[in-house]
């Protein structure tokens, strides 16, 4: 049963115990209404996925509650911050770099190194996440491939049964997503077109690139939804191993297949939410310890591919395709 909370103060506190509780809350902004998790507890950002129904890993934009707490988690250069103290609270992302022991997890930048951060004007939003006190992550509360919701009942059509709460601040103002705009490379770069125009970013930045995005140009991938592809191990994968070899490490699902030293787990109870929650983190270590020790492949364990599974089916064949294809 999904609760539908009115945004006064009880509703908000309810709305900011179940998320820290690691609980699906869908809330509104000015543009659109997100589906939002605790964006520092990876199964929660996980669960996002699969409360979507996502066939795969999009990058997440992480939710602040000021200009002040959103850049201490990525790099904001005099760029960024003149766009963030211009334009914030309000309908813009902007594509950073992560800093170093950024708390939000990996999944929520989809194994990339940048982070899409945004501060919401929404006052019921900014509420929320100054009593949360953690990044929200959140896209849009809809069933992956259906149109972004502007009213609670949009939302509980896509999604009742599905998520813990939503908390109903009225019908949203802006009504279209924020801009995305990628500030990781030299030239700024409009990612999607939203509540703040391109003319208003020109004003202050000079001319902006459309399309690509830096990263996504060295390796010729076409939309920031491709990008999941962008990071690769350096190690071979190889998939739905049911043996291993002794110069394999391996990333386990359930009990590990004997014969390698070096395994991380990705759930041991076999729970896909569980599991996508761990897959960034699994590859990055196994592919660090593996090179290390001399291993020459990441071996792959079968993992179910319904729910979840699809989506950790996706980025895993993105692992293992033939390098130079991805
Ligand atoms: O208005 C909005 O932005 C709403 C409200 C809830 O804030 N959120 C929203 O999220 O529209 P979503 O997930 O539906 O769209 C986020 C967009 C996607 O196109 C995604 O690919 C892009 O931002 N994005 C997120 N992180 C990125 C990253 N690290 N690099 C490049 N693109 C990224
Ligand atoms: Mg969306």
């Amino acid at each position: 049963m999904t609760e539908v909370l009115t945004a006064d103060e009880n509703g908000v506190a309810r709305a900011a115990h179940l998320l820290c509780d690691g609980a699906l809350v869908a809330f509104g902004t000015e543009t659109v209404y997100g589906l939002g998790g605790d964006a520092t507890n990876a199964e929660a950002v996980a669960a996002i996925f699969q409360a979507k129904g996502r066939p795969r890993f999009n990058p997440l934009i992480a939710h602040y509650a000021s200009v002040d707490e959103a850049v201490r988690h990525v790099q904001a250069d005099d760029r960024a911050l003149s766009v963030a103290q211009r334009f914030w609270p309000g309908p813009l992302t902007l594509v950073l770099p992560r800093r170093t022991g950024c708390p939000v997890a990996l999944l929520a930048s989809a194994g990339l190194e940048s982070l899409a951060v945004r501060v919401p004007g929404h006052p019921v939003a900014q509420a929320l996440l100054r009593r949360v006190g953690r990044p929200i992550a959140a896209p849009s509360a809809n069933r992956s491939g259906a149109v972004s919701p502007t009213t609670a009942r949009h939302v509980m059509d896509g999604l009742a049964g599905r998520i813990a709460a939503v908390l109903d601040s009225g019908p949203c103002a802006v009504g279209v997503e924020s801009t995305v705009l990628d500030l990781t490379g030299e030239h700024p770069v409009l990612l999607r077109p939203g509540g703040v125009s391109i003319e208003d970013l020109a004003a202050l930045l000079g001319p902006i690139g459309r399309g690509l995005p830096p990263a996504s140009e060295a390796t010729g991938l076409r939309s920031p939804g491709m990008l999941a592809s962008h990071y690769a191990p350096v190690l071979p994968v190889r998939l739905n191993a049911v043996a291993a070899a002794e110069d394999e490490v391996l990333l386990a699902f359930g009990p590990p297949l004997p014969g390698t030293r070096c395994v991380f787990q990705l759930s041991a109870g076999q729970s896909v939410i569980e599991a996508a929650s761990r897959l960034f983190e699994g590859m990055r270590w196994l592919d660090a310890e593996g090179r290390q020790t001399g291993a020459r492949r990441i071996a792959v364990m079968p993992i179910p591919a319904t729910g979840l599974g699809l989506a950790i089916a996706d980025r895993l064949q993105r692992a293992a395709a033939p390098r130079g294809t991805a």
